[in-house]
């Protein structure tokens, strides 16, 4: 093998391990990049999600446009009419939420959309 050979054979195995070792610390660090949306609970997932991207707005207190999300009696109102689901997906004819803010991120949205299917438990 000559010199410039080798050099490309080693540079290709650097390259392969490099990429393979970046892979394997990312899966350690992040386990949940595939979003974890198993058997969610109001209390430890989606009540968080509400109060720190929806309660300025829709506490009881401020209840904008006469809807509060504060309490679970309060958020199911909006999960059995459809309004919450189409509010954060921002579908036609659904006021955009939350307003003038990003939308929420796509984990959250499923995180919200798996709770409802596990039949949106006060849990
Ligand atoms: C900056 C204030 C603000 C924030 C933050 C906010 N909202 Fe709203 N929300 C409003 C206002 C104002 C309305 C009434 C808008 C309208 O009817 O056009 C509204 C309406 C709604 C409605 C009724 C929508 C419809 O089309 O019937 C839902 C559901 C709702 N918000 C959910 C949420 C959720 C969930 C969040 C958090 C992800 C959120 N909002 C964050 C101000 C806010």
């Amino acid at each position: 093998m000559g010199v410039t050979k080798l050099t490309k054979y080693l540079g290709f195995l650097f390259v392969i391990c490099f990429t393979s070792c970046v892979y394997n610390i990312e899966e350690e660090l992040y386990p949940d990049a595939g979003c974890s949306t198993v058997a969610m609970s109001y209390q430890n997932d989606i009540n968080p999600i509400i109060k720190s991207n929806c309660q300025g707005c829709h506490d009881r207190q401020t209840n904008n446009g006469n809807v509060t999300l504060e309490d679970y009696i309060n958020l199911i109102k909006f999960v059995n009419n459809g309004r919450l689901v189409g509010a954060i997906n921002r579908k036609e004819g659904f006021a955009p939420m939350p307003q003038s803010a990003p939308k929420l991120l796509d984990c959250e949205i499923e995180k919200i959309e798996q709770w409802i299917d596990q039949g949106a438990l006060d849990n």
